[in-house]
């Protein structure tokens, strides 16, 4: 599996690569807005700067929501580093979009998606990822990783190349049930992440083993 962050912050970025775990990275407008990163020029630079300090895809997502606007943003977007993925949003316009970049051998992210039709479209347009949002749908008290187990199932009856990229994870607990579904990718914050780490067995134990090691000496 695949661990992407999502975030834009370059501190956390550079936090989970030194772990040596990060496969890449995910951002959307409103991460981007919450760095306090705005204008057509920041926004290029801070992508560039995000693909320094990684070395997987990078996830840069369009603003436009028709297909002529989406195509010229994304080859902006993609012209900057052969790491980055354009990311489009789950609208007719966003799928022809897909579709032409998937053609000329541009990676793409579809993301905004919150059904298995949807998820159907973005592979038959030859998305590289899609993004299921479980933490979103779990928000309205509907099974967010039902959805990810429906995606593997299709994708997997037809044998769709689409990579399954679990987005809107809250917590240590979608990152593992991910995991069991079959998720390829799952994208989720700093926290979640690092709360893989915690085991309370782990802390005692490493105490007592340090607090013998000390008896030794
Ligand atoms: O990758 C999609 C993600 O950014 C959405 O997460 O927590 O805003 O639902 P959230």
């Amino acid at each position: 599996m695949k661990f992407f962050i999502d975030t834009a912050n370059l501190e956390q970025i550079k936090e989970a690569q030194a772990l040596g775990i990060l496969d890449g990275v995910t951002t959307n407008p409103s991460l981007m807005a919450k760095e306090g990163i705005t204008g057509e020029a920041n926004i290029i630079n801070h992508y560039k700067a995000i693909c320094e300090e990684v070395d997987g895809h990078v996830s840069a997502e369009v603003i436009s929501t028709d297909f002529e606007g989406m195509v010229k943003e994304g080859e902006v977007l993609a012209s900057l580093n052969p790491q980055i993925v354009v990311k489009l949003p789950m609208i007719a316009d966003g799928v022809k979009a897909c579709k032409y970049f998937s053609d000329k051998g541009i990676k793409t992210n579809v993301t905004l998606v919150f059904s298995a039709g949807q998820a159907l479209l973005a592979a038959k347009a030859g998305a590289t990822y899609v993004s299921p949002f479980i933490g979103r749908l779990d928000d309205i008290s509907t099974d967010g990783l039902n959805l990810i187990s429906e995606i593997r199932l299709i994708y997997d009856n037809y044998m769709y190349d689409t990579q399954i990229l679990a987005a809107s994870v809250r917590h240590t607990m979608h990152i593992i049930d991910c995991a069991k579904i079959g998720a390829d990718v799952m994208t989720g914050p700093l926290s979640a992440i690092t709360g893989l780490l915690k085991h309370p067995l782990t802390d005692s134990g490493l105490a007592k083993f340090l607090a013998d090691y000390q008896k030794g000496h």
